[in-house]
């Protein structure tokens, strides 16, 4: 299902990546560069870059970065499908269709015919919410303080008395038995046949980012069993692939999430403004829902209700969340139990506190961990001490762990010594970290040669992308092999045989990869940051002390893999030969 690389790249040559960008980002031009505030993260000076004769843009103080396709993605929210249509559109260029095969086409028209099934019923529902058989409803709805406004955004409905009307209708409409069944909205049964599945319930559409209808939810007015009906699943309909509310938090630009419990929930803070509220699906959140919200945010604040199920649940997110790598806040209800009562009662400013003074995911994980000691007793404490200590090993990054720690120590009223001891022991005993020294300065500032050597390469990529006749200059010393580095092998390979094929085209190569954060390590490697150089004398001796650098790395690099890589010994002889040979040539820059 892509399109073929031709067009991609004809897409991609017609849309000046200056002009593009400028549409949505003041640019000022700066020497080779347009700079600009960046859109990506909140920024007071430019240092946002785009450059007209590489196509791409880097951020260097957050590291997005990209081409135009990228670009349109992360800033319109739009997958890459979705960016081709919009460029080619700007540019005229006509997309073909995509190739599907035989069967593709027929899972795929069926999954349409599902989805026009479900928007059908969405617009049946729509419309009994506002017939005479509908009053129950509509005034359900208004009780909750719901305005008429916030009812037609979210699409609600209602599902009337009759338990076989949606059913008739969507037969009316040319719909198949089994189609009505298959987008979940109908069930056979022997004795009454087709009958609905939800009936006197106000329907909440559930839709997925691009506003299509999936599902649905329906809750009963009042009391009664289940409180929430929900569609079942359905070749539309995955429950741990979609959040309610995400195809109007998607563009938010909040600068973070709030993830919640309920559809209600959802609702009430949408209506009071804060439109970067999600919840999961009647089922508990999933890893492939916190992938999902990565794409949109870094920062996710959890609004889970305040009673126990509520906090455990909260506890469970808060680790889904960590293991794709997104950061967790958890915003206190206290004293209500969900988001809806919070805001009815105290209201939308009150909120906003909340999300301001939302607490660090791990302090929240500690307070309620001491809960379950009575501090009185020496014994408990002593306990509640260890326990700390075991969670603390999960920071396997000693800069976080140390801070972590410094910060518990103090709030709980450890001994930071005592504390740091318990955690060594427990480290140990688990291998889970290694024994932790204390940073002088607080940071460690020490590079390490790993870092030193990816650090090299890239600025030695930057520096042949900025001045692709160089290559020739060092290809003789230089090849795609001593970028040690799996992903900077890739690129320098595709880069080099571009150069050397007279086709120079950095921004090409970020396509290459489907990964958003590929994409923007990939433009970091063109946009690495050269030291200010005033003299050519300067420029030719940094020039060659990063060539240098690489080489030598490259060089251990594969002396260390000697016998485990046959290739190794030739490309050890070889990074010898041409280091001695550089240490003896001068490599003209002009
Ligand atoms: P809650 O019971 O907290 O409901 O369930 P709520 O969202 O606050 O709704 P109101 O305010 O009482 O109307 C939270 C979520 O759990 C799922 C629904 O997604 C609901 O929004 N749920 C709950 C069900 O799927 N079925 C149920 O019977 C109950
Ligand atoms: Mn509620």
């Amino acid at each position: 299902m892509r399109y073929p690389e031709e067009v991609i790249e004809e897409i991609r040559s017609k849309n000046d990546i200056v002009d593009v960008i400028s549409g949505y980002v003041r640019l000022q031009k700066k020497g080779a560069s347009h700079f600009g505030l960046c859109p990506f993260h909140n920024e007071k000076s430019p240092s946002f870059s785009v450059s007209g004769s590489k196509q791409m843009y880097y951020c260097f103080g957050c590291g997005a970065g990209g081409n135009v396709f990228t670009f349109v993605m992360n800033y319109e929210n739009y997958t890459f499908g979705e960016a081709a249509k919009m460029l080619a559109d700007r540019v005229g260029v006509n997309l073909p269709e995509m190739e599907y095969s035989e069967e593709m086409k027929k899972k795929e028209n069926y999954r349409a015919l599902l989805l026009e099934i479900n928007k059908e019923a969405a617009k049946y529902f729509f419309y009994q919410l506002r017939a005479p058989q509908g009053q129950g409803g509509m005034k359900y709805l208004k009780d909750r303080q719901l305005s008429d406004e916030t009812i037609g955004k979210f699409g609600l409905g209602f599902s009337n008395k009759t338990s076989d009307d949606l059913v008739k209708y969507l037969q009316s409409k040319g719909y198949e038995d089994k189609a009505i069944q298959d987008a979940g909205l109908a069930s056979f049964d022997e004795r009454y046949g087709m009958h609905d599945k939800f009936w006197n319930r106000v329907m909440y559409p559930i839709q997925d980012i691009n506003h299509r209808v999936i599902g649905f939810g329906g809750r009963v007015m009042g009391q009664g069993e289940p409180k929430y009906l929900n569609s079942p699943e359905t070749q539309i309909f995955d429950k741990s692939r979609n959040l309610y509310g995400l195809n109007f938090a998607r563009t938010a630009r909040a600068g973070n999430i709030i993830l919640c419990e309920g559809y209600m929930d959802v609702i009430s803070m949408h209506q009071a403004g804060f439109t970067q509220a999600v919840a999961s699906l009647g089922t508990a959140f999933t890893a492939g829902q916190a992938n999902l919200l990565r794409r949109y945010t870094e920062n996710v604040l959890l609004a889970y209700d305040s009673d126990g199920a509520g906090t455990k649940a909260a506890l469970r997110a808060i680790g889904i969340l960590k293991e794709v790598g997104l950061t967790g806040k958890v915003i206190s209800l206290q004293p209500y139990k969900d988001p809806d009562e919070f805001i009815k009662n105290l209201g939308k400013e009150a909120f906003q506190e909340r999300i301001d003074q939302a607490e660090n995911s791990f302090f929240f994980e500690i307070r309620v961990l001491e809960r379950e000691f009575d501090l009185k007793d020496p014994e408990q404490k002593t306990k509640f001490h260890k326990e700390i200590a075991k969670k603390l090993c999960g920071f396997s990054v000693e800069v976080e762990r140390e801070n972590y720690l410094e910060a518990i120590a103090e709030k709980y009223h450890i001994g930071f010594d005592n504390l740091r001891k318990l955690v060594n022991t427990y480290a140990l005993q688990t291998g889970d970290v290694g024994p932790v020294s204390r940073p002088k300065s607080g940071v460690s500032s020490k590079v390490s040669p790993e870092e030193n050597a990816k650090k090299v390469q890239r600025l030695l990529l930057t520096w042949i992308t900025d001045e692709p006749a160089l290559y020739t200059k060092i290809s003789k010393y230089v090849s795609s092999k001593d970028f040690t580095e799996e992903l900077y092998r890739q690129v320098a390979e595709r880069l080099f045989t571009g150069i050397e094929q007279g086709n120079y085209n950095p921004a090409a190569i970020i396509n290459m990869f489907e990964d958003e954060q590929q994409q923007s390590e990939v433009a970091s490697l063109f946009n690495a940051k050269l030291e200010a150089i005033n003299t050519s004398q300067e420029k030719e001796k940094a020039f060659r002390d990063i060539l240098l650098a690489v080489k030598k790395n490259s060089m251990e690099f594969y002396s260390k893999n000697l016998g485990a890589d046959i290739e190794a010994l030739t490309l050890v002889v070889e990074a010898k030969k041409a280091l001695q040979e550089l240490e003896k040539t001068h490599i003209s820059l002009d």
